[in-house]
């Protein structure tokens, strides 16, 4: 089929390249002259697993262009609308202008039996506002979130958990168009689920809103481990073996970030206010405050480690990406952590695998080095982000490059006795060692 993504972003370039990766014929389109540029040519703006190859081999195989034309998207008759939602400034509120910019742009060049196909994360209430236009146009609307995870999206993008579409009066077209370009998805077994616009549009904002508790959960227990002597991670893994909890999204720690969970949920709470039930997700905000108390946590041990005060002492910060096998720094507790030590004076080195140019542009006063310029010299090390060389650095090893060894370990994803046996005073969040 023929399909035009408009927003070359997070998710709608992952999406371009892997509806081209199944076949498809794909046109790209973004306003970011310069993304553009970087993916006509193969160059991935984001790093993602396996996104170079798709790039690479859908631009190759003719089947994967881009473009900064709006009228570009003229041929397709599958539009995906994937422009980002930030959180307004000041409120917390979903900044709508790119996606309504996105439909005005797009619609004058809709024609009959066209599909535009929403993906952004929008609060419930959005697609009802453009039906009427797309119509106009002899065109249809679905809305369709997406569910991919950053470090997994090409894998979540061909192969999803679940497809969702919200259409128009059991529109049944629309329904079929999709299911043609799903089909590789649809054959290799990812359910289907019909459902109205509304039903559609909540799905994706409660599926991360329930994430998000899940996470403050295990991190709100953790709050009361660390006043009773209890082990969370040991608790996590009780209460995980019951199916009806699962183990999955229990790992305390530093919290949740990035460009999801964090605005979804504000975003949710001020759309639930406006509908007049903003009771109903109060817990949100308890969920949010828990999270952000988590990176206070991390600092306060670190000074508590270093004897009441972190001023003028080395600490090497491991980690700077929200999570592992991604360089997204948005809201990441991993650089928030970092940021605060070095506001208290402490003389911070960062460092992480992908993520260093991403927290320099937003953070150009913090220092940062290598693993072992970080380490070399640290009266304290804190591991905020849990890639995996940092879970197999040897405690031995790095015991002989550092001044003091102290490691506080923000994500729980250490071998706590390795280090302890290695002569580490070592500190996890919600466990005592
Ligand atoms: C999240 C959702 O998981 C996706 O399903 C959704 O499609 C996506 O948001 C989105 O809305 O686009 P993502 O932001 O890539 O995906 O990251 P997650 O893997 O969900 O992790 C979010 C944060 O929670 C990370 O900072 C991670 O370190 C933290 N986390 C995760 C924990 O602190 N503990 C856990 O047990 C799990």
């Amino acid at each position: 089929m023929k399909i035009s993504v408009i927003g070359c972003g997070y998710l709608g370039s992952v999406h371009a390249a892997s509806l081209a990766s199944v076949g498809h014929d794909v046109i790209g389109i973004d306003v970011d002259a310069a993304k553009i540029e970087a993916l006509s040519q193969g160059r991935s703006p984001i790093f993602e697993p396996d996104l170079p190859e798709l790039l690479s081999e859908g631009i190759a195989s003719g089947r994967l262009r881009f473009s900064t034309n709006m009228a570009d998207a003229r041929d397709a008759e599958l539009h995906f609308i994937a422009v980002g939602t930030p959180q307004s400034a000041g409120a917390g509120s979903a900044d709508l202008s790119y996606v309504d910019g996105a439909f005005d742009d797009l619609v004058p060049y809709l024609t009959e039996g066209d599909v535009v196909v929403g993906k952004s994360t929008v609060p419930v209430g959005t697609a009802v506002t453009h039906v009427a236009a797309v119509e106009a146009r002899g065109a249809h609307l679905v809305w369709n979130p997406e569910f991919l995870r950053e470090g997994f999206a090409v894998k979540d993008t061909i192969q999803p958990d679940r497809l969702v579409y919200g259409v128009a009066d059991g529109d049944e077209y629309a329904v079929q168009k999709l299911n043609e370009v799903y089909a590789t998805a649809i054959e290799s077994s990812s359910p289907v689920i019909v459902t109205d616009y509304a039903t559609a549009e909540l799905v994706k904002v409660s599926a991360n809103a329930f994430l998000a508790t899940k996470i403050s959960f295990i991190n709100a227990m953790a709050e009361i481990a660390e006043v009773t002597g209890a082990d969370v991670t040991k608790l996590a893994d009780a209460i995980g073996h019951d199916n009806r909890i699962g183990r999955k999204f229990l790992n305390a720690g530093v919290g949740f970030g990035g460009g999801c969970l964090p605005k979804d949920i504000r975003a949710f709470t001020a759309r639930a206010e406006e509908l007049g039930r903003g009771e109903s997700v109060a817990f949100l905000k308890e969920v949010d405050a828990i999270n952000l108390r988590r990176r206070e946590r991390v600092v306060e041990l670190v000074t508590e480690e270093l004897g009441g005060s972190v001023f003028q002492k080395k600490v090497a910060v491991l980690g700077l990406a929200f999570k592992p096998n991604s360089d997204d720094v948005r809201d990441s507790p991993a650089l928030d952590v970092a940021v605060r030590l070095n506001g208290l004076g402490a003389k911070v080195v960062a460092t992480d695998p992908e993520a260093i140019a991403n927290s320099r542009a937003l953070h150009p006063q913090l220092v940062y080095g290598t693993t072992d310029e970080a380490l070399a010299g640290a009266d304290a090390v804190v591991v905020v982000t849990e890639w995996p060389e940092y879970k197999q650095l040897d405690p031995a090893a790095v015991h002989e490059v550092v001044r003091t060894p102290i490691v506080i370990d923000a994500r729980n994803c250490l071998d706590a006795d390795a280090w302890a046996d290695a002569g580490w005073e070592y500190a996890g969040l919600g466990r005592q060692v």
